[in-house]
Formats: structure tokens, sequence, C-alpha cells
């Protein structure tokens, strides 16, 4: 360890470990162009990041930690990355928070959460790594929960580390996955934390533990299980009032597919209930994915200023992990920040409205029919753009048969969104987007509303798109691959269909 004395006579221990990673980042980070970056959408310093960490608002500012590893663009030992935002939307880059380099943490800092202790000072719950070794002479890991307290920018981990370890599970569950606490202040003046595990029926299950000073933790109750319905170990769980209703979300490892709703691999859940304030357990009343598209995965929320609840995610899936040319030296981005509600028993997501400011130059199309027809509209096009859309039949009587809209495209490549009125299936396919990679390429979505009047709003940032459907019943959400010169928007119909259209440039 080597002391660091910054001006303000704060004595932080910087280890030599964390000093290398941020002496890289901030060598290597300059020189990435921001035009090869998202515009609006966080992408790492430099190298690999997955879930986001710690997302939450302290002293002004948005803060959002990333699982990191700053020195390649695949998976490896983690690191906490570090950015602050005033509108969600702009990031500043800060140094690297964490890195593994205690004896408990050497294997890496995973996924966690912060927020703000009683005197003013901020504090991170992550999960501390370590690994054991089994009597048969191989290793295993070994999950248990440390936290680090800070002013915003360094963070001093606690002598007294990890905070939760084995002896704090219920009986039967598992000490090598016990993973990704989600911290907040109860209203009872405790804080509160969500934390996955895996119960001894090798599912998932949701651990709730309560602490007077965020330092001291004990255990309360088993919140949810899974019963081997969705998928196994239930990763990066978060919990919340909204609307009336208490909100599970967690990502839960190996799904099997059940209709449109669920797809295979890693997935996302959403349980909505009513917590039960004598078992403190979770009735739940209704189940339901929280993306409908390709890449999602690991969501955090935050409670802002005003009351908003607002998520966001890793645009990104652990299946369908491709990296978009060898010599990118980042990879992965987060989704857009999203306000949710809660209505009629599902989660509602729409763009965060700070998104409002930064719409320009607009341009607005009303009832355009498109009849057996592949149509352009001047001034429609680009990859960093909103633009909204309704979408009906000509003629209430006679439904079209196929609508479809092609972004990011040119001779050679396109996205493609389709909708078929008679199924209600709005389906994306990226075959063509530029991957040369045999992945995950469409997935179709079943949508709830009024298959003759469907608006989507399409949000679309160099490296991605975002699609709301029905203002924000449903979400997809998908990496794009495509060059940036494939620029162009069409729309289509078998059958006649009417459409409106409204675009605004976003850089
Ligand atoms: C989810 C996850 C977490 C873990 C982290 C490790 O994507 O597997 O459960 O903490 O990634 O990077």
């Amino acid at each position: 360890m080597k002391k660091n004395n910054d001006t303000n006579n704060r004595r932080i221990c910087m280890s030599e470990m964390l000093e290398k990673a941020r002496k890289y980042e901030d060598e290597q980070g300059k020189q990435i162009k921001a035009e090869d970056r998202p515009a609006f959408h966080v992408s790492p310093y430099v190298g690999w990041m997955n879930d986001p960490n710690g997302f939450s608002y302290y002293q002004g500012e948005y803060h959002l930690f990333y699982q990191y590893y700053p020195y390649d663009t695949h998976w490896n030992s983690m690191h906490w990355g570090h950015v602050v935002s005033k509108d969600l939307l702009h990031w500043k880059y800060l140094p690297a928070a964490l890195a593994p380099d205690e004896d408990y943490d050497k294997i890496g800092c995973f996924s966690g959460s912060a927020t703000e202790l009683g005197d003013g000072r901020q504090l991170l719950i992550y999960t501390a790594v370590d690994q054991e070794k089994m009597e048969d002479g191989t290793v295993r890991d070994i999950q248990t929960q440390a936290v680090a307290v800070g002013d915003g920018k360094d963070y001093k981990k606690y002598e007294k580390n990890p905070v939760l370890t084995a002896k704090d599970l219920p009986e039967g569950a598992s000490k090598v996955d016990f993973r990704d606490p989600k911290i907040w202040k109860e209203k009872d003046g405790y804080f509160y934390c969500v934390i996955g595990s895996r119960p001894a029926d090798g599912s998932g299950q949701i651990l709730l533990y309560r602490s007077a000073d965020g330092f001291e933790w004990e255990f309360v109750s088993v919140l949810a299980e899974n019963k081997k319905r969705y998928g196994k170990m239930w990763e990066c769980p978060d919990f919340f009032e909204l609307g009336g209703k208490h909100v599970l979300l967690t990502s839960p490892q190996d799904m099997l597919p059940e209709g449109l709703e669920f797809h295979n691999g890693n997935g996302t859940l959403c349980i909505i209930g009513e917590m039960d304030p004598e078992t403190y357990t979770l009735k739940e009343e209704t189940v339901q994915s929280v993306d409908y598209g390709i890449d999602y995965y690991a969501m955090q929320t935050l409670l802002a200023p005003d009351g908003r609840r607002i998520m966001i995610a890793w645009m990104q899936n652990w299946d369908t992990i491709a990296h978009r040319c060898s010599d990118s030296k980042w990879f992965a981005q987060m989704s857009l920040p999203r306000e949710l509600s809660v209505k009629n028993g599902r989660l509602y997501q729409t763009p965060i409205r700070e998104l409002d400011a930064m719409r320009k130059d607009r341009v607005e199309y009303n009832d355009i029919v498109i009849d057996n027809d592949v149509i352009t509209l001047d001034k429609i096009e680009g990859r960093t753009i909103d633009m909204e859309l309704v979408i009906r039949p000509k003629d209430k009587e006679n439904a079209y048969k196929k609508f479809a809209l092609r972004f990011a495209q040119n001779q050679r490549f396109h996205t493609e969104l389709c909708f078929r009125p008679d199924e209600s299936v709005l389906k994306i396919d990226r075959k063509f987007s530029g991957t040369e990679r045999a992945l995950v390429h469409q997935r179709r979505c079943l949508i709830h509303g009024d298959a003759n009047e469907l608006k989507l709003r399409v949000i679309l940032d160099r490296f991605s798109v975002e699609i709301f459907i029905n203002d924000g019943e449903q979400v997809m959400s998908a990496v794009l691959f495509t060059e940036q010169e494939a620029k162009g928007i069409s729309f289509s119909a078998e059958g006649a269909a009417k459409i409106d259209v409204v675009k605004y440039d976003l850089v």
C-alpha cells in the first residue's frame, strides 16, 4: 500500500493496482476519439465493461460505476470504472474507483451499489471474490460482500471487510453464488440490501439484509424464491416501491424460453407484487421480461431527487457477445437511462425526459400511405436520432399484412423492424447489421396494445437501437455493428398502411 496525500489533507490509501489502472486508463482512454464512441450512451473509459454498479445520486451529480477491466476488451479480473453526469446523458470519466487488491477480493470486485451515509460520505457495497482450496486440491470461488467509503472520487475499503460472509447465509444457500448487493435507505432509518443467492435446489433466490450503519449487517429474510421457474441463479437484484406496488428486478441465468415472453439463456425478470410486512417476503402478482430485444442485462435503478425511479442496464448479454471490430479499444455500452412506472400490473419504461433537451431539427410527416410499396422520406435518416412512428391500416376495415421499418441502411446493410398485425408480433432482425459472427440476430415480441395503432419510439445512437413500444409498455434493445455511413431509413408495407413520423436529430 502506498500513502497518497491529497490537497484536502485526506489520506487515502491507494493500492499499486488501482494506481496502475488509473494511469493506464488515463493514458489510453483519451486516445479513443469521441466519434468512435456512442454519443450519449456510457461506454468504458478503455477496455471491457459489464454491469452497471453504484447507480446513484450523490452530492448534486448522478454517479455510475461499472464492472471494468481496463487492460483488455474481454472480461477479466474485475475493477470498478466510474462516470458522473448532471443529466444522465453527458458523462464525465472519473478515475477507476476499485481494484481487486485485497486478499478477500483478489479474484475480483464484482457488482454492487452505492448510497450516502448519514455523515455525507458515499458507501459502496460490492461482492468480493476470493478462492478456497478444496480437499481434493481443486479451487473454487467464494463470494462475500465488502464495503468501501469515499468522497465521490476516492474510496477506502473498510478494515473489517468482508461485512457479509457464509455465516450470514440462510441454511442451504451457496457461498459460491452469493452476489450483487443492491443497497437503499428505508424510511425506518435502516439500510437494506437485496443479494442474489443460490439455494440447495440449484435455482435462484433473493436474500434481504439490514444494517443500522452500512457496516454491520443482519439477515432479514428470503425475499423471493425462484423455485426452478425462471432460470437458475438470479443475478443483480433490485427492489423498490413504485406506483403502490413492490417491484423486484433480477437477471436470471440459464432461462428456458416461454412463448415470446422469455428467451433462452441470460434473461431479465420483473416481478410486481406486495411485500408482506410481517414476513418480509414478496407476494408475486405479475411477472414479465424487462426488455424484449437482444442485448439487455443486469439492470439497476436509482431514486432521483425529484422522485423518479430511473433504470440503466448493460446493453449487452453474456450470450450475444461479439466485438464490433478487432481494433476497437473499448467494449460494451450501457442502455439509455429509463424512467419507470407501474400501470395495470406492468412495468412501463420511457427514455429519461432529459433527452428531450437534446432533440433538434424536427421533421414531421402525417398520414403517409404506403400501399404495397417501399418508400423513403426526405430528411428522415441518421444514426443519432429520436424518431416517433404511428402505424395504422389505411382503411380501418382492411388490415395491412406486414409493415417494415429499415434503418442503419445502405446498399449492403440494414436492420429491420417488422410488424404483422394479424399476429401482433414485432420482430427485430439485425442479420444484415454488419457482424461477422453467427449471433442471435432476431427476436420477436408479442405486442399487448391495439394492433391497429402501433406506436414506436426508435432511438439510434451509432452502435445501438432502443425501441419503446406503445408509450413504453414494452422495449426492445440491440447493439448494431453497422458502419456509420449506413444512415438510410425506409418504410414498406404489404397491403396498405398509413404512418405518422416525427424525427429529431440528437447530435
Ligand atoms: C452479471 C454478473 C454478476 C457479477 C458480475 C461479474 O453480469 O455475472 O452476477 O457480479 O457479472 O462481472
